[in-house]
């Protein structure tokens, strides 16, 4: 197991304890708290809060939401989506709105509303980039454009996006950065703020690269010896040894890829300062490209973390523990891909944005470390009348088993399947000595389901394979049933006993226990409000 976010080996040793040792998670803040760490075990990850594997049920609030006259809304949206972490930025240009005088107001006011409610927090540094622009930066940066420039597109003209080589600009981020982190250091010694997000989908629309002068004389220079390791050449199939000028290396990819190396590497002297003051562990999140169709870098933000640079930011930017995908992108097959892509054995899948995307979100538990919808205080409000957040009934059953859902997790015992957008409406899942099958679509009884209504085919499911014959379920929409298969192949079986509940300060609550109706017509029914099964399963020898 190996523990990220500049660990001491200490807590390295600790945390293999805590893990095999698991309570409850979730607790709210205590005065001195373990340090947030990302741990990984042969390609999988936790996210350790106290101490313990935590699963993040997030909601981010929309973008200019941090005000003192915004945040009671926020709040309520968080509460009436059963979250257990806000995702809300902190602005440069309030933290620092003369050169090197900090206003700390803001973020005082987030953590002390937050303890209040027992959230946990991650902090989004809108700073050199939010979505490819300079948009948070002071004002009296963006008055003075010769030191902290934009950059320059290929005919000459500035676009709307901060240059990666203007050295001043990241200077004076990461300073401010860094005396963020250190305040966060001093007022937050319980961690209510468990993660940083470092920038905002960083990159530039408008032009691949910046081509001024300045940035031409280097990408006509010999492409550094870091990025140039075999196992990075390999990942970006150029063969190992080549060695040149960027074009020489990386052919038609040269322009994004120079750019990916030099966005990156600026937020790495930005992260890696605020790190040296105060370890958590941090992100960089990516307005993604379409992950099926290698599109030209025109086409979307080029620079930020899009699947196709991935091995570029890692080899750049290694104070960044994780970089995190943006689910905006519709469909079934390009949203599985992008989650495939992005939980790799370097990178915990964290999702730090999506849209309507609750179907992907027992997905994401399976693979990852977190989940948040965009937008709740303006999307879906919280406010009487306002539209539910589609993920308010999912969070309000699982959140209070975070901690759990987080090490089945990172032990590899969670597996999941979504409702087919078109054709058989099965998924099937192996489990060993049983295959589960999952039958999607509206309707109580099997037979009926056959000629069901047409439906939005937004169902899920999940099973965690407690034991051999024992397993918990949650689905929505959907038909669990099982057949014997391994040693159980050909045998009889039945249920011993399916029992409905919830999960109370890490210990499993029965309901009700399921039988005749519920589940004679070959399996328990879930409708659109998601619900927890445990199951026990026999044969009849
Ligand atoms: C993605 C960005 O990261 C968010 O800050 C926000 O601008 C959304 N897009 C758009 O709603």
């Amino acid at each position: 197991m190996k523990i990220l976010s500049y660990p001491p080996r200490m807590a390295y040793i600790l945390a293999f304890f805590a893990l095999v040792n698991i309570a409850v998670s979730c607790t709210p803040s205590t005065p001195e708290a373990e340090m947030p760490i990302l741990v990984e075990n042969e390609g999988r990850y936790a996210l350790l809060v106290d101490g313990e594997p935590f699963f993040v049920f997030g909601g981010q609030s929309a973008n200019s939401s941090t005000w003192p006259n915004m945040l009671p809304r926020v709040w309520s949206a968080i509460e009436s989506m059963h979250a257990n972490t806000l995702e809300i930025p902190i602005y440069w240009e309030q933290f620092e709105p003369e050169p090197g005088k900090y206003d700390y107001s803001i973020i005082q006011m987030v953590l002390d509303q937050a303890r209040e409610r027992d959230v946990r927090l991650v902090l989004l540094w809108f700073a050199t980039w939010k979505n490819g622009s300079n948009h948070y930066m002071p004002q009296w940066m963006k008055n003075d454009a010769k030191k902290y420039p934009n950059l320059m597109n290929k005919e000459g003209r500035y676009v709307d996006s901060p240059s990666p080589h203007a050295t001043a600009a990241m200077e004076a981020d990461a300073g401010a950065f860094t005396e963020f982190m250190r305040y966060l250091k001093k007022a937050d010694p319980g961690h209510t703020v468990i993660m940083v997000q470092v920038q905002n989908e960083p990159g530039s629309w408008y032009s691949v690269r910046d081509y001024c002068p300045a940035a031409q004389q280097l990408f006509e220079q010999p492409v550094p010896e870091a990025l140039l390791k075999a196992e990075v050449l390999e990942q970006l199939n150029i063969p190992a040894g080549a060695r040149g000028t960027w074009e020489e290396v990386f052919g038609k990819d040269a322009d994004e890829y120079f750019h990916a190396w030099h966005v990156a590497s600026y937020i790495e002297y930005v992260a890696a300062a605020g790190k040296a003051v105060n370890p958590l562990p941090m992100f960089v999140n990516a307005a993604l490209r379409d992950p099926l169709t290698n599109p030209p870098a025109t086409h979307y933000e080029s620079g930020g973390p899009t699947d196709n640079v991935i091995p570029i930011w890692k080899a750049a930017a290694p104070s960044i523990d994780i970089v995190a995908p943006d689910i905006y992108l519709r469909g079934d097959e390009t949203v599985l891909k992008v989650i495939e892509l992005y939980a790799r054995g370097d990178n915990a899948l964290m999702v730090p944005e999506v849209g309507d995307h609750a179907k992907y979100l027992y997905k994401v538990i399976e693979k990852g470390i977190g989940f948040a919808s965009f937008g709740i205080d303006t999307r879906w409000g919280g406010a009487a009348g306002d539209r539910p957040n589609p993920l308010a009934e999912d969070y309000k059953l699982l959140a209070p088993m975070a901690g759990k859902l987080a090490q089945w997790s990172f032990e590899g015992r969670i597996q999941s399947v979504v409702e087919p957008e078109e054709g058989d409406p099965s998924q099937r899942i192996n489990l060993g000595d049983w295959e589960a099958v999952i039958r999607f679509g509206k309707g109580q009884r099997l037979d009926l389901l056959q000629d069901q209504q047409p439906q939005n085919r937004n169902g899920k499911a999940m099973i965690i394979k407690l034991d051999e014959n024992e397993f918990l379920a949650v689905g929505t929409t959907c038909r669990f049933t099982f057949n014997p298969i391994g040693k159980n192949e050909g045998k009889n079986w039945q249920y011993l006993k399916v029992m409905e509940g919830y999960y109370e300060k890490g210990e499993f609550q029965m309901i009700r226990i399921l039988n005749g109706d519920q589940t004679d017509w070959g399996g328990p029914y879930i409708g659109e409000i998601p619900t927890l099964l445990h199951f026990t399963l026999g044969v009849r020898e």
